[in-house]
């Protein structure tokens, strides 16, 4: 991966990959540049049950990112790669370096890595209502397409549905659930594929995939994070990725997978269900309007290139690219 180094008025940038070491100050400096941001009383504590800087270094070490001034850490930015699309986020600085290009110096080694990895298309989500944020990432051919709305319900009395967890599989079985993933996946959008996010859940126990089975093929999956310390926070059951067989069924299904969710929740005592919709994927938004969902947080998906990628009308996938 190239490196590139940025130099405005005696500051210059250095781009590498995360090591262990670095985890701490990356983690925060993203509290307290969200915090800051956002403008809440505590930047330092800001969303302190949350982490993402562990569990994705932990994920792929190759695909985080820290920016250095003289030899200490900046800024961060971790990218996903999901096959035939890549997204990158949480992207972070230290609030008294903002606008001094270190955000661009850790975009463009993002772009670096997206390129080597061959993604089709790419994303991210950002407010919606921040210029500042849009103007940036348009530098690096990112358009502002539909909001992607994070809502949540109460997890309340279950309903009864047939489902499995990946934690339970054999090895053997393991390796047929990732494959039939990546199929469901792949019809929906070519290449796309998220078994990495499966593994990752498995390997750091931070929650469990649901699979509802359709003979030897997946109809359906979630892949969930549950409570303090993942990307879920205390009490929240967080559906990262979950994604249905597209056809006649689908809706249907969908409901199933939710309440599948909503089980997995409550077994493991969590509190509240929390999934990210991209509204132009508008069925799968009114489903789950309709089950009580409500908007917790709306931004806005850009993408490279300026197309729908998967946030079709039609498809009935759960993600937020956060
Ligand atoms: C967003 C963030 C990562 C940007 O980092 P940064 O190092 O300040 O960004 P850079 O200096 O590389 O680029 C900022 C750009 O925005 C521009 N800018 C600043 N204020 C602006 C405004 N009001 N309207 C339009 N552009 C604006 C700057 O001029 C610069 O662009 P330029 O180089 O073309 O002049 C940083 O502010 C941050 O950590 N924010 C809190 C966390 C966050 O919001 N993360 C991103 C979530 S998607």
């Amino acid at each position: 991966m190239s490196m590139p180094a940025a130099s405005r008025s005696s500051t210059t940038v250095s781009v590498r990959q995360m090591q262990q070491r670095d985890l701490s100050s990356a983690r925060s400096i993203m509290q307290i540049a969200f915090g800051t941001f956002i403008g809440v009383a505590d930047p330092v504590n800001f969303s302190a049950d949350r982490d993402y800087v562990f569990t994705r270094w932990k994920a792929d070490p190759s695909a985080a990112l820290v920016a250095e001034i003289q030899g200490a850490v900046v800024g961060s930015n971790f990218a996903t790669n999901w096959g035939s699309f890549g997204f990158f986020g949480p992207l972070t600085v230290k609030p008294e370096l903002w606008n001094k290009g270190v955000a661009q110096s850790l975009l463009a080694a993002t772009m670096d890595l997206f390129e080597s990895w061959k993604v089709r298309e790419a994303g991210l989500f950002t407010f919606a209502q921040s210029g500042r944020h849009v103007h940036l990432y348009q530098k690096f051919g990112f358009w502002p397409r539909f909001l992607t709305a994070i809502q949540a319900k109460p997890i309340g009395s279950v309903r009864s549905v047939s489902w499995s967890r990946y934690s339970e599989l054999s090895d053997n079985q393991r390796e047929e659930a990732l494959r039939a993933c990546r199929d469901l996946t792949d019809s929906i959008f070519e290449g796309l594929d998220v078994t990495r996010e499966i593994r990752s859940i498995q390997e750091q126990s931070l929650g469990d995939t649901v699979l509802l089975w359709g003979g030897d093929a997946v109809d359906a999956f979630a892949v969930c994070h549950c409570g303090q310390g993942t990307e879920a926070g205390a009490n929240v059951c967080y559906i990262k990725f979950a994604a249905v067989k597209p056809g006649p069924n689908s809706e249907k299904v969908f409901g199933r997978l939710l309440d599948a969710c909503e089980a997995l929740g409550a077994e493991r005592g969590m509190k509240r269900l929390e999934a990210g919709v991209n509204l132009n994927r508008s069925q799968a938004y009114r489903a789950l309007l309709e089950r009580g969902f409500r908007t917790e947080i709306q931004g806005v998906a850009m993408h490279r290139a300026d197309l729908p990628a998967y946030n079709r009308p039609d498809v009935f996938i759960l993600d937020d690219w956060r």
